[in-house]
């Protein structure tokens, strides 16, 4: 590949045995959730270790979901660390509780410290993100909150991670995983799951995530179904159709091998990284498993003369497609009007915001794109190097 070829952020790992899967499906004369789903559901429950788990078509409605089934709505409130995506707020809001908006620690994750001070009598809920794919030590976050705090996993970057042993899926009372495109699984494009061992979370997501019916249109339709069926509440459209279920298997089966690539590519990183003094790799915990969903750096920006945007500017200008995860919630217009956070509020998710920037991991990436990638950055910092004081 020439040196000039674009590196891009992501791309997925798509191979013969998706575009099978995909192919059986559409010639199937069955589209939409059925058999495929159901399948994939028991695969993913089996592969975790939970009792239930519900195909979604998001992550996002795997958060809505599972706060609809915990009881939760207006006037309750739902501790969620400021350095997310915003589907953890906005979820809040669908069921009228309120995101409580706290800071993260060094590693990005949801400080338990300030989880503890932030609870009220109205504090239902906490949602922890295994921000990456490093899993949140939910033990010490439990034992920071009172008893009946229910705890929701934002597992959308953290299959297959693990802490001390136990599945990222298994740390809370409920789990939602996504397998958006750039997940280190994906069912296509969007998708999503909702993991949990509780017999009535369960009863209830199964209900509302279909119009809140009294049976799934696969029982209705299929050899042998009913054409009768109640609406018992005012529910949403959250199923996954068979289509994505179908990809969705065949990545599971892959899941292991597509971790194992990024593990690698995160090692190659490391390495070229571990020399600097201006580019920190990302922290990750000795014995948990990461699923290196992103690889995050932090840029010593008190080393150079540049800001990240002009990192980043360079980065674009070589070719290398890099991100930034993420900007804080409270940093945003939304939930600034809506809840009065200011900068200034949660100070060591505003610094990593300034000096992360997430670079390019995905299977299939070359020892030497990522050479070039890591060869690049360093070059652009030392080019930008703070003179030295005397
Ligand atoms: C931390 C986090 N939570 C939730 C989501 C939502 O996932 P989905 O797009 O599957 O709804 C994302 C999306 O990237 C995310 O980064």
């Amino acid at each position: 590949m020439p040196d000039s070829e674009p590196i891009p952020f992501h791309r997925p790992a798509m191979g013969d045995a998706e575009v099978e899967a995909a192919s059986r499906v559409l010639r199937s004369g069955w589209l939409t959730t059925g058999a495929e789903a159901h399948a994939f559901e028991a695969e993913l429950a089996a592969r975790i270790g939970v009792r239930h788990a519900l195909a979604l078509n998001s992550a996002t409605a795997a958060l809505h979901l599972a706060l609809d089934a915990m009881g939760i709505g207006d006037g309750d409130e739902v501790i969620v660390p400021t350095y997310t995506f915003t589907s953890c707020g906005e979820v809040c809001r669908y069921v009228g509780a309120r995101p409580v908006l706290v800071d993260v620690g060094q590693d990005y994750l949801i400080d338990v410290t300030a989880a503890g001070t932030a609870v009220t009598a109205r504090t239902r809920a906490v949602m922890p993100v295994h921000f990456g794919g490093q899993a949140v030590r939910t033990d010490a976050l439990r034992a920071a909150l009172p008893a009946d705090m229910r705890i929701i996993e934002d597992a959308a970057h953290a299959f297959p991670a693990d802490t001390n042993g136990v599945p990222v899926g298994r740390l809370g009372d409920a789990a939602a995983f996504s397998f958006y495109a750039t997940k280190t699984m994906t069912t296509g494009g969007e998708g999503g799951m909702l993991a949990t061992d509780d017999d009535a979370i369960a009863a209830r997501a199964r209900q509302m995530r279909l119009h809140g019916i009294s049976a799934d249109a696969w029982n209705r339709y299929g050899a042998g179904g009913r054409w009768y069926y109640e609406v018992i509440d005012a529910g949403f459209k959250y199923n996954m159709t068979d289509l994505a279920a179908a990809i969705g298997r065949v990545q599971l089966r892959r899941l292991d091998e597509l971790a194992t690539a990024r593990a690698e590519i995160a090692a190659a990183y490391d390495a070229a990284f571990a020399g600097s003094s201006v580019v920190r790799a990302p922290p990750r915990r000795a014995g948990d498993r990461h699923a290196w969903h992103l690889y995050t750096v932090r840029i010593d920006l008190d080393a150079i003369v540049i800001d990240r945007a002009e990192v980043m500017t360079r980065l674009a200008g070589a070719g290398i497609g890099a991100s930034v995860h993420f900007i804080p919630l409270h940093l945003h217009p939304y939930y600034q009007r809506e809840f009065g956070y200011r900068r200034g509020d949660m100070p060591v998710a505003e610094r990593l915001y300034e000096e992360t920037v997430s670079l390019p991991i995905w299977p299939g990436m070359t020892h030497d794109q990522v050479t070039r990638v890591a060869s690049t950055l360093l070059g652009i910092c030392d080019a930008a190097r703070s003179p030295v004081q005397v």
